[in-house]
């Protein structure tokens, strides 16, 4: 079967505080949403890119995009998970429902290759799917109303969720739209699936995968790019 990338880039990105969306800054020479671009172009096992941007982007037709591979461009909508349909969309018109399909956040220009082959070779024979994930290292709390530690959680169950987030293509469209039309609060793909009944894989990933949101981020991501080239 494909593996192909639904890239969502159609947020605002409204903590950065920034003139233009957070896909669009410049890192290490390029913008985040280059970058991130990049690694899918670049992977061989990677089929064709479905890139997801807002129906008013003033900023795309300004990249410098080389595609290698199949590459759709299509709008985005209201929420993250509106945007991941409407992507889910054009492959459902175009490739097997069988395929894969790999979501990946524009502002996480940092997944390295190995990542990307780790989750692949882990995953291409599973029955659900997964996500790329790192364990919590810090001690978890959860609150209180009144800002005092109300419980100390236990860390060892816990892990955070990064992308791609990687799902047979029929099966994450159909759980998406499902969770929609329940009103089901989706954060991510695997929620869908997990809504839908379904287990994704969790898959060990480096925690250098990080997601743009904060200005200084783009430093930290800076720095982790340049120490995947050497
Ligand atoms: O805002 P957040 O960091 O959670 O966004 C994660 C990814 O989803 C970003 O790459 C953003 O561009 C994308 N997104 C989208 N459509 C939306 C909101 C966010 O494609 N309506």
């Amino acid at each position: 079967p494909g593996f192909w990338a639904v890239i969502p880039a159609a947020g605002v990105g409204r903590r950065m505080g920034a003139d233009r969306p957070k896909q669009y800054l410049p890192l290490a020479g390029r913008t985040v949403l280059e970058h991130t671009l990049d690694i899918f172009f670049r992977h061989p096992r990677i089929s064709g890119v479905v890139l997801v941007i807002s129906a008013d982007d003033g900023w795309f037709k300004d990249l410098d995009i080389k595609a290698n591979k199949p590459l759709w461009v299509v709008d985005g909508g209201t929420e993250r998970c509106h945007s991941v349909l409407n992507g889910l969309g054009v492959l459902m018109n175009h490739v097997d429902s069988q395929d894969w399909v790999l979501v990946h956040d524009a502002a996480r220009p940092c997944l390295s290759d190995e990542d990307l082959d780790h989750l692949l070779d882990t995953l291409h024979n599973d029955p659900v799917g997964g996500i790329l994930a790192t364990p919590v290292r810090d001690t978890k709390k959860r609150a209180g109303p009144d800002g005092r530690i109300a419980a100390t959680v236990d860390r060892g169950a816990m892990w955070r969720a990064f992308t791609p987030q990687m799902f047979r293509l029929g099966a994450l469209e159909q759980a998406l739209a499902q969770a929609l039309a329940e009103d089901f609060l989706v954060t991510d793909e695997a929620s869908a699936m997990e809504h839908a009944g379904q287990a994704p894989l969790l898959v060990e990933g480096s925690a250098r995968n990080i997601k743009i949101t904060q200005p200084e981020d783009l430093s930290l991501a800076a720095f982790y790019l340049s120490r995947q080239q050497t």
